[in-house]
């Protein structure tokens, strides 16, 4: 099969030829329609994830995928061939990935069936990127009317949690440069924009002269952000940052709950899947480089 996959740490990745795997007992063979770009494939080829996964070489990227289950294991019973399905790929080393033709995965691991009226190459843009949002804008604690700063608020993570804030009923100041990014940030239901380039602090305290209720710290600096809250104000942060007791760090929770919660909410238009650019499976190394230099959303591998 063909796949996206780097050979060493620091390794740019490649399209190689792979064996394509077999499900064994417990597990289904899924063909991958598409996969989408996370911080975590940039983490690993970066080596950030030494000594906490082992990386099996080669190491195909991609923590999301969507596609159609091609085969069962032995024992598998909720899902058969045939069924489309989506969701992420988590386990305990680092080998394979949504960037292939082929995936493994578990019965028992992160993942929901794509229901009618979403497509995979948005279910795919879903996984990592949505849970994130929603652990972190859940540990948030947010209350209607309450204000809160979304920092990286144009990435994945950020075009979803801006979303869920909103819903809530709070009043979200979302990160955005002028122009094409606060338009995208405005449309996720964002009520105000502050440009990060442009004296930030001065930006957000003329929002909200006693500080913001919360901050979600998805990119930027944190002892910055976490300096414009209120008194009593909150922080949360997918990078580890955790300056004081008010602040809590969070890592996605892709439960298949979540997942299905969040397919089900997409599939009825009540939350939106920005993609800003599909890929073929061959270009992800181009993809890979556009999302370093920052995205509007998501951007989606597609495998014919
Ligand atoms: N802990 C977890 O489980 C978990 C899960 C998912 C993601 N994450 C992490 O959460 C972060 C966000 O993920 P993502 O997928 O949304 O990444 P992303 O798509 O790269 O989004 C980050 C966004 O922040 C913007 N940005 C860069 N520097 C900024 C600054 N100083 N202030 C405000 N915005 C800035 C970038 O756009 P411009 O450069 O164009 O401004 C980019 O659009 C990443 O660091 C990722 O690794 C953690």
């Amino acid at each position: 099969m063909q796949a996206v996959a780097f050979d060493a740490v620091g390794a740019g990745p490649s399209p190689v030829d792979l064996p394509t795997p077999q499900p064994g007992p417990g597990e289904m063979l899924v063909r991958v329609k598409a996969s989408s770009v996370n911080g975590f494939d940039l983490a690993a080829i970066g080596g950030m994830f030494q000594g906490i996964f082992e990386y099996n070489f080669p190491v195909v990227l991609g923590k999301d995928f969507a596609g159609t289950v091609e085969a069962i294991g032995e024992g598998v019973t909720r899902v058969s061939p045939g069924v489309s399905v989506f969701g992420v790929v988590a386990k305990p080393v680092l080998g394979d990935g949504g960037f292939a033709e082929y995936l493994v995965i578990a019965e028992q691991s992160p993942w929901a069936t794509v229901p009618n009226g979403l497509d995979p190459q948005h279910a795919a843009a879903l996984g990592l990127a949505a849970t994130a949002a929603r652990t972190a804008v859940d540990a948030l604690g947010l209350s209607r009317g309450e204000t809160v700063l979304v920092s990286g608020a144009t990435g994945g993570v950020g075009s979803y949690a801006i979303q869920f804030a909103a819903e809530w009923g709070a009043t979200v100041i979302a990160t955005a440069r002028p122009g094409e990014e606060a338009a995208f940030v405005r449309r996720m239901g964002a009520a105000h924009t502050v440009d990060y380039t442009a004296g930030l602090a001065a930006q957000v305290r003329e929002i909200a002269p006693d500080g913001v209720a919360a901050v979600l710290h998805l990119a930027g600096d944190g002892a910055q952000l976490a300096s414009l809250r209120s008194a009593k104000g909150r922080l949360v942060s997918t990078l580890s940052f955790t300056p004081d007791e008010s602040a809590t760090a969070v890592i996605a929770q892709p439960d298949p709950d979540t997942l299905a919660k969040l397919a089900a909410a997409a599939a009825e238009g009540r939350l939106r899947v920005p993609v800003q650019r599909t890929y073929p499976l061959a270009e992800a190394p181009r993809a890979l480089d556009d999302f370093a230099s920052g995205t509007l959303g998501k951007l989606v591998i597609v495998i014919d």
